[in-house]
């Protein structure tokens, strides 16, 4: 099963996403975080490390779904925090997962601004950096989550987590 932590930077992703890992584990040891970053790092070694453009954020896009097809297909739970962009890998998602719980964590843009846990947004916004998403590119919402969730207020972060697992069926 894959369960996948959708939003733009800053709205929660790796923080809900080594909750859920925590206490997924706890069930199922076969369970893995991929998060957007992590992939970029491992991938930087070879040739063709993917930028920030549309072109690359597509590119480390496909790497992902291929990589979590991969582990998917050995039985291995995928806890995927990643700012996914392409509503096209997203359905392939749902289509190529043995099972596929989406989450869209959405705080607001204002919180985002205000928050700029990198200080991305305020560059972006100054101008002095582009192909940032939900400033000059653009961030097309995910259409049917399984779950939404407003992570715009500090929370009690493993609650939620909990809530993730028990929604997709995987604490009951
Ligand atoms: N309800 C909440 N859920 C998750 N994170 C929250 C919440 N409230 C506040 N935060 C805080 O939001 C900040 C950003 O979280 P995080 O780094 O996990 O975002 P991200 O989506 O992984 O961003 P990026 O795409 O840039 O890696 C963290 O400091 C986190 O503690
Ligand atoms: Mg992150």
């Amino acid at each position: 099963m894959v369960i996948w932590l959708i939003g733009l930077s800053g709205s929660g992703k790796t923080t809900l996403g080594r909750a859920v890992l925590q206490q997924w584990q706890v069930r199922a040891p076969n369970t893995v975080l991929v998060d957007g970053d992590e992939v970029r790092r491992i991938f930087r070694q070879d040739n063709s490390p993917a930028d920030y453009t549309l072109a690359g954020r597509r590119q480390n896009a496909e790497r992902i779904l291929e990589l979590c097809r991969w582990l998917d297909q050995q039985g291995i739970n995928v806890v995927c925090s990643i700012l996914s962009i392409f509503p096209d890998l997203r359905e392939q998602n749902r289509q190529t997962f043995s099972d596929y719980y989406e989450v869209y964590l959405n705080p607001g843009m204002d919180v985002l601004i205000a928050r700029d846990t990198k200080g991305l947004y305020a560059k972006a916004l100054a101008g002095e950096m582009k192909d940032m998403v939900g400033v000059d590119l653009p961030f097309p919402e995910p259409e049917h989550p399984d779950m939404t969730i407003d992570t715009g207020k500090p929370a009690d972060i493993a609650g939620l987590a909990r809530d993730i697992l028990s929604n997709a069926g995987v604490l009951r």
